[in-house]
């Protein structure tokens, strides 16, 4: 299998090389070496390297920061995955395309399914959205992984910044009325191989992590572990607080909670992020 990985600097792209298949080849390109949003080194890339799939891996994911940056979140989460499946389609290869959660209202009080109504509440959802409709619009045998609350041992997450919070302050009001799924994102990387390995069929799937929580009970989880592993001599007092008490220029969705039934039926269990969580911590001692 020949992978061209895009976005390798990124959490995700950096979990995907580590766990690549004995026997893989990869390209993987950060966005100096490949920007999806110039269709002609997309193309140049591809015809170049030859690859049989392409992963997606790179994104705008500053939530906040697309609700002023509408122009630059569409270039990079819509029109460079639709340069990836164009360029895909002319070569003959495969794409598998991330998307996210936040393509939804968070009104529902079941977990989302892959056909359930999308209804984003900020840019990003929408440039996400947007994305995945060009992917399948080019290439329908595109794989699309949507995610969720995503955390690693790499780049900035909010694993990280809660444990420098912890060590800054004895107390942190955290929102306890958003609920999600953390996913690890070595366990994406390991749904996406997997998912290559049985040739699984086009389409959405979604994927994220085994237990649903508020961000106040993330925030728990992660400083009883790290106070477990000694990352943390104490931890802080947690409170829960209100959306409206952190307010954000970006609107999230109160509840993005995902059905993994349809990948666990392709052999990929949900994401086991509070054992990710316990295997990660302590390397950041
Ligand atoms: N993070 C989350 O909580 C979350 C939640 C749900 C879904 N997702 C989705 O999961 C996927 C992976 O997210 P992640 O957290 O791994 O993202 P990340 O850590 O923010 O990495 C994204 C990478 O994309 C690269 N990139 C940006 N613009 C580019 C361009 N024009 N051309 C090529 N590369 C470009 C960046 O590369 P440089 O560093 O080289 O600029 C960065 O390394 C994304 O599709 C994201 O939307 C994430």
């Amino acid at each position: 299998m020949r992978v061209l990985l895009t976005g390798s600097r990124g959490q995700l792209g950096s979990c995907f090389q580590d766990r690549l298949p004995a026997g893989w080849e990869i390209l993987a390109t950060d966005s100096e070496q490949l920007d999806i949003t110039v269709l002609e080194q997309v193309k140049a890339v591809v015809s170049q390297f030859k690859p049989d799939v392409i992963v997606n891996a790179a994104a705008y994911t500053a939530v906040d920061k697309a609700e002023s940056e509408h122009e630059r979140a569409s270039a990079i989460n819509q029109d460079g995955p639709r340069n990836l499946a164009l360029a895909a389609k002319e070569f003959g290869c495969r794409l598998v395309h991330v998307s996210t959660d936040y393509v939804f209202d968070g009104e529902a009080d079941k977990p989302y399914c892959e056909q359930d109504d999308t209804n984003p509440l900020g840019v990003y959802g929408k440039s996400k959205l947007e994305g995945e409709k060009a992917v399948l619009a080019v290439q329908p045998e595109a794989i699309i992984v949507r995610t969720a609350w995503v955390f690693s041992e790499y780049g900035g997450n909010f694993v990280k910044t809660m444990l420098r919070l912890a060590q800054e302050r004895t107390t942190l009001g955290i929102v306890s009325d958003q609920r999600g799924c953390p996913t690890y994102a070595g366990d994406i990387a390991q749904a996406i191989i997997v998912l290559l390995q049985n040739r699984a069929a086009g389409g959405i799937y979604h994927f994220c992590g085994d237990k649903e929580v508020s961000w106040s009970e993330f925030a728990q989880s992660i400083f009883s572990i790290a106070v477990e592993s000694g990352v943390l001599a104490q931890a802080p007092q947690v409170n829960g607080i209100g959306t409206e008490q952190y307010p954000t220029p970006a609107k999230r969705p109160k509840y993005s909670s995902l059905s993994c039934q349809k990948i666990s039926e392709n052999s990929v269990e949900p994401s086991n992020w509070q054992l990710a969580l316990s295997k990660i911590i302590p390397s950041f001692r």
